[in-house]
């Protein structure tokens, strides 16, 4: 089971994986209140349709990868009796996520541990389902962490990953990209006080390979019975697969 050491992510991709950690443990304090300010409450849906993606798999064990401050993995363990070990590489995020999970008394139910998600410090056939919300796009190897999550599951395991994603009506993709490139980033900017973090956010989305790009991928890492879902317009997209039995 997971050490409490950040294993090193592989090197090629060291220095982007510690900008981005950096990024987190900067914006960690105003993170929660900017997620519900700029997305209008929408995060915690699209968190809760993909924890009921994993609802019937009740009473086992989870990975919720880059659990960050833990909601995933304090809504699957309370409503599933479930039992939740997150990772995440950022130690603040961590920090937040702890405080939380303490406040809830869930310490029995959800353990956090920091760890990179391209190297997951975890032996392998641990996990009856792994859930990934808004980490997806920011992992420096995102073939090597699905890998790394087919390797940790069990076979029959389920991965369910929430990801942004660009909404299809050419109305709403220009209202998004407006609203995602010109106001985001302000405000993300004045709350977080962090020069860059929110305008990485629609680069790293407009970089991320969704759809059936991203299907393609979790296919390649071994994963069968493929499905995404688009929520919202298409402003995220919920993906699913099993590992074979
Ligand atoms: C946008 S936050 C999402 C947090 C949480 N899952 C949620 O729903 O709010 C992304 C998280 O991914 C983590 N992260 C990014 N790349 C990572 C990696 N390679 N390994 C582990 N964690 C990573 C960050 O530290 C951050 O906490």
């Amino acid at each position: 089971m997971p050490s409490s050491q950040l294993k090193p992510v592989f090197s090629f991709k060291a220095d982007q994986a510690s900008r981005i950690q950096d990024m987190f443990n900067a914006v960690a304090p105003r993170y929660d209140f900017l997620n519900r300010l700029l997305s209008v409450g929408f995060d915690k849906y699209w968190r809760t349709i993909a924890v009921d993606e994993l609802e019937p798999l009740a009473n086992r064990l989870f990975l919720d990868l880059a659990t960050g401050t833990a909601d995933i993995a304090l809504e699957l363990a309370l409503r599933d009796q479930s039992h939740v070990i997150g990772i995440d590489f950022s130690g603040k995020m961590l920090e937040l996520g702890k405080n939380k999970v303490n406040t809830n008394n869930m310490q029995s139910s959800v353990k956090l541990f920091q760890g990179a998600a391209e190297n997951l410090p975890i032996k392998s056939n641990s996990f009856d389902g792994a859930i990934s919300a808004f980490g997806a796009r920011n992992f420096s190897d995102i073939n090597h962490a699905i890998t790394e999550v087919h390797r940790v599951l069990k076979p029959k395991g389920k991965i369910v990953i929430l990801e942004f994603s660009f909404p299809k009506n050419s109305f709403l993709q220009w209202l998004y990209c407006l609203y995602f490139e010109k106001v985001l980033p302000v405000i993300g900017r004045c709350v977080s006080g962090h020069k860059n973090a929110y305008s990485y956010l629609p680069d790293s989305v407009g970089k991320f390979p969704n759809g059936k790009a991203f299907a393609c991928i979790l296919k390649e890492s071994g994963f069968e019975s493929v499905e995404f879902k688009e929520l919202t317009f298409g402003i995220t997209t919920i993906y699913t697969g099993f590992k074979n039995a």
